[in-house]
């Protein structure tokens, strides 16, 4: 049945649509074992899930094993996806795509690296003008094309292999990267998602999910809200911000722990709570000039909540995620949610901050109450 497969190249398998009831489905994937890349099989059942690791050169014998009881097979190598299923008269369908899109978008544009490349057609993007109908990057929206491949660059190697995904887009705006990650989750990754843009601004959403519903798009929305109010999720896989106005950031921050979001990718802008109260400091050194006092304030939030994250058991990365010249607002905060505890060394470090300075922060004052009162 899977004779024109490389298992070779195997990222990821699912089988699913099972004819014995008491199964749920198959997922391989990659995994390091004493130093080895291993297909680790992993049968679930409705109470059970037996796990067995496969070389590369094995794996398709155990697969036409499962074929047995499962009338639907995914695979994904690094340059193919194939789809297989058997019909009610036992007739096996199968269909191929090639996955170059990706790839070709690293190989022809190596220099950039980027995944969403010139010649890639996004109609979203060619209805909010990013794009012309050729696929070309408008001119004047390069920076911003810049800035989101390299966030989806960033999303990309962030997020493991995932069935489904909830996400939200906190201060979408005019959605460019809304519409880019629906488009590289559902179309390259192939991922089930239900993706939510939410914004202030009742203009852009209209505009939003009147494109959403042009193209069809399924399980994405866009609503008019603020951010303090989110409610339509009890359960978040992947937080994004992209440059959400100073406090926005903040209580997007707060319903990533609140709901124990697995991944955020959030990168904040315009960090100006701090920098209001800080002439109560004693810092004048550095507070007298302007700028730096508002770097410093912008530096002090971000700390603030990054370490919040890291108490809150998230392994943070703080890094840039475009060059400085194209963009001062480059910092991205990164947290993926792990299993340890609070970590009450940070907390202590945290209280000591906030009472130095004086200052409310309001992810702080959102997790543990206000101190300085
Ligand atoms: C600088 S724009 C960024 C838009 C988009 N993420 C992008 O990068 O193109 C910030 C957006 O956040 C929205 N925003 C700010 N505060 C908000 C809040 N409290 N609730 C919802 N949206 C908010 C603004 O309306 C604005 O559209």
């Amino acid at each position: 049945m899977f004779e024109e497969v490389d298992f070779n190249k195997t990222q990821k398998i699912i089988i699913s649509n099972p004819s014995n009831k008491d199964y749920k489905k198959v997922m391989v994937t990659k995994a390091l074992v004493k130093g080895e890349t291993v297909l680790k099989h992993e049968l679930l059942t409705k109470t059970q899930s037996f796990v067995k690791n496969y070389s590369f050169d094995n794996i398709c014998e155990a697969l036409e094993a499962d074929m047995e009881f499962f009338k639907q097979a995914e695979i994904w190598t690094s340059d193919y996806y194939y789809a297989f299923k058997i019909t009610s008269k036992g007739k096996v369908l199968s269909n191929k795509k090639k996955l170059n899109t990706l790839i070709e978008a690293k190989a022809i544009n190596k220099e950039k690296n980027y995944i969403i490349k010139e010649g890639m057609i996004i109609p979203a993007l060619i209805d909010l003008g990013v794009m012309t109908a050729d696929g070309k990057i408008v001119k004047s929206h390069y920076d911003k094309y810049r800035q989101i491949n390299k966030y989806l660059e960033m999303l990309d190697s962030t997020i493991g292999y995932e069935d489904h995904l909830n996400i939200v887009d906190f201060g979408c705006g005019k959605s460019y990267l809304t519409f880019v990650v629906y488009y590289y989750l559902v179309n390259i990754r192939h991922i089930d998602v239900n993706i939510i843009g939410l914004d202030l601004k009742s203009g852009v959403i209209d505009i939003c999910n009147k494109i959403r519903d042009k193209y069809g798009y399924k399980n994405l929305s866009f609503i008019n809200k603020d951010i303090a109010n989110f409610d339509e999720f009890d359960h978040i896989d992947l937080i994004m911000t992209l440059l959400a106005c100073d406090v926005a950031t903040d209580f997007a921050l707060y319903h990533a722990i609140r709901l124990k979001c697995k991944y955020i990718l959030s990168v904040p802008c315009c960090q100006k709570e701090i920098n209001k109260q800080l002439d109560r400091s004693s810092f004048n050194l550095m507070n007298k000039y302007g700028l730096l006092k508002e770097r410093f304030s912008a530096l002090l939030t971000d700390s603030i909540r990054a370490n919040i994250l890291e108490y809150y058991g998230y392994r943070v990365n703080v890094g840039e995620f475009v060059d400085f010249d194209a963009s001062p607002k480059n910092v991205l905060i990164k947290g993926v949610k792990t299993d340890s505890g609070k970590n009450e060394a940070i907390k202590k470090e945290l209280d000591e901050t906030i009472k130095k300075y004086g200052i409310h922060q309001t992810l702080y004052d959102l997790c543990f109450g206000k101190e300085n009162d």
